[in-house]
């Protein structure tokens, strides 16, 4: 005789798995490397993972999402002509470089392995010489140095750096420090980027110029109540930054798409400024860039800031 259901009684709890391979448990992508994770000390040795090296790996792996497509089109694109000129992406404030060597897992790697050839080059730019000495050697380790290059130099001395390409065609900064993230796009637009890929982090240039006049303008302007506490400071500082970077970025011919990278539960510094070079400068963009440069007082800053933008 079938028992009938009591809706009060506690249904069984599902039985736990025995093991659970790390992939089910990491939310990893199809074909990611276990032996990289550990290697990046994401994963320990065991293939465990603590609250912090989560929530970089879902940083990371979120960014490349947006950064597969495009790659796949140019690459697709110079297939169709024929073209064997390798894919240049370089990585800003790479740090410890998890996503150059994510990137290459990822993508170059196995299209190499498709194309019984190099298909492109990671290049990562980092001031912090033990760091990019690091990356080196486990890039050789792991028989990646012919797809991924280590330049010890700060993003703005990259534009000028003979070891760079004259041409890259993507650029990324994923939390490079305060205002390494406006040399990145500066680098980007001299090296023509075809696309950048922005997670910006803290930046205090703004938030100072607002401090400064702080006084004055909360005289002239209601706005200025916008960031009259300290706090509001700092934040309208970053949003104005942020801001106005897009602007530029339009105004040099970029279509720009605003978004977050991951939840805000993983992560404070979470928009992603995704830019795609169209060629099409957008004049609007820069009239308004320096109308809000005016309003907010910070004229001498974006000259400083935004070498390209026209009078
Ligand atoms: C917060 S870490 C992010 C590292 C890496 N992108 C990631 O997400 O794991 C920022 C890195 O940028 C580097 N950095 C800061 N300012 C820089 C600059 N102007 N040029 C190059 N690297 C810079 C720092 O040394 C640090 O390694």
């Amino acid at each position: 005789m079938v028992k009938p259901h009591n809706q009060y009684m506690p249904k069984p709890k599902p039985a736990a798995p025995k093991t659970q391979a790390p992939s089910d448990q990491l939310d990893l992508r199809s074909g990611q490397s276990i032996e990289l994770l550990k290697a990046l000390h994401i994963l320990t040795r065991e293939g465990k993972i603590n609250q912090d090296s989560r929530r970089k790996l879902k940083q990371v792996n979120h960014l490349f999402q947006f950064i597969e497509k495009p790659l796949t089109e140019m690459l697709s694109q110079r297939l169709a002509q024929g073209s064997t000129m390798p894919i240049i992406l370089a990585d800003h404030g790479a740090g410890k470089s998890y996503l150059g060597f994510m990137i290459h897992d990822l993508f170059f790697k196995p299209q190499q392995a498709a194309h019984g050839r190099s298909v492109g080059q990671v290049i990562g730019i980092e001031t912090r010489t033990e760091l990019v000495a690091a990356s080196q050697q486990l890039a050789q380790q792991l028989g990646f140095e012919e797809g991924m290059q280590f330049v010890n130099a700060s993003v703005s001395q990259a534009t000028a750096d003979h070891r760079l390409p004259e041409q890259v065609d993507m650029v990324t900064a994923l939390h490079a420090c305060d205002t390494a993230t406006d040399d990145a796009i500066a680098f980007g637009l001299t090296k023509q980027a075809q696309y950048m890929a922005l997670v910006p982090c803290c930046q205090a240039e703004v938030a100072a110029c607002l401090r400064q006049d702080k006084a004055l303008q909360l005289a002239r302007t209601p706005l200025a109540e916008l960031w009259r506490h300290p706090l509001h400071t700092r934040e309208m500082g970053s949003q104005i930054t942020n801001v106005m970077r897009c602007l530029y970025l339009e105004s040099q011919g970029y279509q720009v798409t605003v978004t977050e990278l991951v939840g805000w539960e993983h992560s404070m510094k979470n928009e992603l400024i995704l830019a795609h070079r169209s060629g099409q400068k957008k004049r609007s963009a820069g009239e308004r860039l320096h109308a809000l440069l005016a309003e907010l007082g910070l004229k001498d800053w974006g000259l400083r800031r935004f070498t390209a933008l026209e009078n």
